[in-house]
């Protein structure tokens, strides 16, 4: 019998500011589609990520992926580049991209998913707040 796949989720936190704004648009268009995340010199988040991987449980170990490996992955590959930086300025992967969470978790899509293996970067959630929320599974 083939060994059973389970998804497993490591969640990382990080703070990080950004200033949700278009350069193509006029600044009035910009205050009525972004509002108070347009503010000019920006605004900060605590945002929490949630990492799941999916893969055959390892005879050896009884683990699909490590999670302390995992976090560690996590953090040098994304979460340092972000962490306590301005989004829109610092960090090399959202240059000219506008920072909403959307493009923050495709953005970390891209740099984690070539990065895991055996088992594979299945879904990658992002709370910018507790009541707000993306999700991506790389379609
Ligand atoms: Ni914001």
């Amino acid at each position: 019998m083939p060994a059973p796949h389970v998804t497993v989720t490591r969640r990382l936190l990080f703070n990080a500011g950004h200033r949700v704004h278009n350069p193509a648009l006029s600044d009035e268009e910009n205050v009525r589609l972004f509002g108070k995340c347009n503010n000019p010199n920006g605004h900060g988040h605590n945002y929490t990520l949630d990492v799941s991987v999916r893969g055959a449980i390892d005879d050896r170990t009884g683990y699909v992926h490590d999670l302390g490996a995992l976090k560690q992955l996590v953090e040098e590959v994304a979460v340092s580049k972000m962490d306590h930086r301005n989004l829109n300025l610092d960090v090399a992967f959202m240059h000219g991209i506008i920072p909403t969470s959307e493009n923050i978790i495709v953005a970390i899509w891209g740099l984690l998913a070539p990065a895991i293996h055996p088992a594979a970067l299945v879904r990658l959630v992002l709370w910018e707040t507790s009541n707000n929320y993306v999700e991506y599974t790389g379609d």
